[in-house]
Parts: structure tokens; C-alpha cells; sequence
């Protein structure tokens, strides 16, 4: 069993804090993604696991035993960098065969898992290839065939895809997914990236300056961000400042608009509304008389393609953008800038958020 499990670590450099209590538990076979901004820590807590940075305190466990103080290669552990970290003057087969020379593996036994792992990542014809004759995802298949093929208890991924361009990172985000799958191996993947992590992870650690912001399975924490961090973060333009009545029934805007709530919110009070783009209506014309509403006019209008997104400048103060489906797909017509309109939404649609 590798289940891993970070009790409290801290990190100091110095006396600044990259990594500041951090407490997770991966459970065996679990995909689990440290996602967030550049500078939050991902990195160092990845090195901490892996055993290339020294907690300053706290307690990491692999399957029950404490490997806090133990070096890398006595971890069994595979890691996997942004920027493949592959030797230069080594072929293919040699890079993937180090690992295993290292501990004194046979030939045979060397050459067999090589192949089986140069296979396993559709690199079997380029064994003899050196790093430079390879294209930037294959030279991360090598990468990755050389982490897996000393059987990790645990993979270590950092910003793997991040070098690669966007038809790649999309195949070979599938590709590790898959293999994670089908080997049942912890893996612990860093990006700052959303939507790689909410398409691999089983479950997504947000995090924010050193601490863990959120935790949850990427449905969760995307459609129930917490703060208004996470909010931002997971892509919430909309943050309306206001008070939730105690009900949780309606929402009073500190700019006046009072709106209708639906469900339940983990926070009450002075707190934030969090209105996703897609869920905000935009009509030229008055929503039905009891419909949560703001008018206003156009300011802004960008065009993605499928979307259409408005940034509006309510009459109530806050900017707010909405996202409407492109014309041409069966969307509404385009709202030219200068046209009062009226931007509505359902009960259920906004996300309770807390200040900070
Ligand atoms: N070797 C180091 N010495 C000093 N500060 C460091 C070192 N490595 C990282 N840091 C600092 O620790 C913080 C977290 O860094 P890092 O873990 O690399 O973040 P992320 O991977 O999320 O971008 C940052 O403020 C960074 O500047
Ligand atoms: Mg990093």
C-alpha cells in the first residue's frame, strides 16, 4: 500500500514561508493535483515528497513508514519535471536503463524492462535515438517511461505538460492519466493549470501562499469554491459583495439589489455572491418580474468563438461579465455596446463564497 500521507510539513527558506502546515492524505492509488499560482508552494511540497528538499518540520508517510529524513533513492519514488531532465548524452534505452543500474539490476532483466516500458509510452522504435532527436512529447514519454519503469510506490509530476503545445498537452495529459490508471499508482500532479487538473485528478488541492485553500474531487471544489481565492482562481469574475440572511433564502447586495437564494451555504453573513459567467442571462429585454436581476449597459464585448462574453457596467456599480452562446450556434442575437440590458439569473445558480 502507498498511501501518503503529509502531517503538518512546514518549509522555511530562510524566513519566508513557502510551505505552511500542510496536511493531505493520498490514498493508494490516488491521482491527486497541487494546483495554483506561480510561487504557492506546489513545487516545494512535491521536492519534500520526493526527498530533494528537507521539511523544516512535520512528518511525511509512505504506506505507514516515515520517510521524513530518508534520501531520494531510498524512496521509490518517479519523478517527472517540466523540463524532461533527460541526460543529453544518453540514448533513449540508456536513460530509461539508468534507474535501474543504479540498482544493480541484470542485463537481462535491464533490457526486458526497458523495452516493456519504452512500449508502454509507444516509444519502442526509438530506443536508440538520442534526447535532441526527439520531439518535445516524446521526450517527455521517455521521461515518464523512466520514472515508471522502476516501479514506483509513487509518481511525482511536476508541471509536466507545461512545455508542450496544445494538441500535445491534451494527448498526453489522456495518456498519463490513463497509465496511472491502469498501473494504480499514487500520483501527485502539480500544475497551475485548472483544467489539467480537474481532467486528471481524482481530487484537487487548491493552493494559496504555502497553505491548502481547498480540497476536494474537481466537480466540488469547482462548483462549490469556498473563498473568494478559490473563486478567482477557478475562474469567477463575479464576486458581489453583500449579506446572506440568515435563511440563507436571500442575498442583500451592500449596493442595494436584494436576491433570492436557493440551498444551503457553508457561510453566512458578510460574504461574496459567486456568479459564473455561463449562468448569467443577458436580454435586451426585462427578465419575468420576480428573476434575480441587475440592469445595465454593454461596456465590453469579446468573442470566443462558441461564446459570446459581455462585460457589463451594472447600474448598481459592479462590473459583471456574462457569457452567452455565439449567434451562430442558436445563441441570442449580439448586444451592441451602449444598449441597456438586463442581466438575470436562477436562485440556485449563484455560489455562496466567503470574504477571504
Ligand atoms: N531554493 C529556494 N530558496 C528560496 N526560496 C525558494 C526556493 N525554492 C522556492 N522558494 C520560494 O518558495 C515559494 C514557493 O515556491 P515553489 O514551491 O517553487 O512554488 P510553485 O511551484 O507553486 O510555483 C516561492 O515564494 C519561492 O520563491
Ligand atoms: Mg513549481
Amino acid at each position: 500500500m502507498s498511501e501518503v500521507v503529509l502531517e503538518d510539513v512546514v518549509k522555511h527558506y530562510g524566513t519566508s514561508v513557502a510551505v505552511a502546515h500542510m496536511s493531505l492524505r493520498i490514498a493508494d492509488g490516488e491521482l491527486v493535483a497541487l494546483l495554483g499560482p506561480s510561487g504557492c508552494g506546489k513545487t516545494t511540497t512535491l521536492r519534500m515528497i520526493g526527498g530533494f528538499v528537507d521539511t523544516t518540520s512535520g512528518r511525511i508517510t509512505v504506506g505507514g513508514r516515515d520517510i521524513t529524513g530518508l534520501p531520494p533513492n531510498r524512496r521509490n519514488m518517479g519523478f517527472v519535471f517540466q523540463n524532461y531532465a533527460l541526460f543529453p548524452h544518453m540514448t533513449v534505452a540508456q536513460n530509461v536503463a539508468f534507474g535501474l543500474e543504479m540498482r544493480g539490476l541484470n542485463k537481462t532483466d535491464t533490457a526486458r524492462k526497458v523495452r516493456e516500458s519504452l512500449a508502454r509510452v509507444r516509444l519502442a522504435q526509438y530506443a536508440d535515438r538520442f534526447p535532441k532527436q526527439l520531439s518535445g512529447g516524446q521526450q517527455q514519454r521517455v521521461a515518464l517511461a523512466r520514472a515508471l519503469v522502476i516501479e514506483p510506490d509513487v509518481l511525482l509530476l511536476d508541471e509536466p505538460l507545461s512545455n508542450l503545445d496544445a494538441s500535445l498537452r491534451q494527448e498526453m495529459k489522456i495518456e498519463i492519466r490513463q497509465l496511472q490508471q491502469t498501473l494504480g499508482l499514487t500520483t501527485v500532479f502539480v500544475t497551475h493549470d485548472q483544467d489539467e487538473a480537474m481532467s486528471t485528478a481524482d481530487r484537487m488541492v487548491l493552493m494559496n501562499s504555502g497553505f491548502v485553500e481547498q480540497v476536494g474531487p474537481p466537480d466540488q471544489v469547482y462548483g462549490q469554491p469556498r473563498s473568494a481565492f478559490a473563486a478567482s482562481f477557478l475562474g469567477i469574475p463575479n464576486l458581489l459583495a453583500g449579506k446572506l440572511s440568515a435563511d440563507h433564502r436571500s442575498f442583500a447586495m451592500d449596493a442595494g439589489p436584494v436576491f433570492r437564494m436557493a440551498g444551503q451555504s457553508p457561510v453566512a453573513g458578510e460574504t461574496l455572491l459567486a456568479l459564473r459567467p455561463e449562468v448569467i442571462m443577458i436580454s435586451p429585454e426585462a427578465p419575468p418580474e420576480d428573476a434575480n436581476h441587475l440592469t445595465g449597459r454593454v461596456e465590453i464585448m469579446t468573442y470566443h468563438g462558441a461564446a459570446v462574453e459581455y462585460q457589463v457596467r451594472t447600474d448598481a456599480g459592479p462590473m459583471l461579465t456574462a457569457r452567452a452562446i455565439a449567434p451562430g450556434l442558436g445563441g441570442p442575437a449580439l448586444l451592441s455596446n451602449t444598449t441597456p440590458v438586463w442581466l438575470h439569473w436562477s436562485p440556485s445558480a449563484g455560489v455562496i463564497v466567503s470574504k477571504h
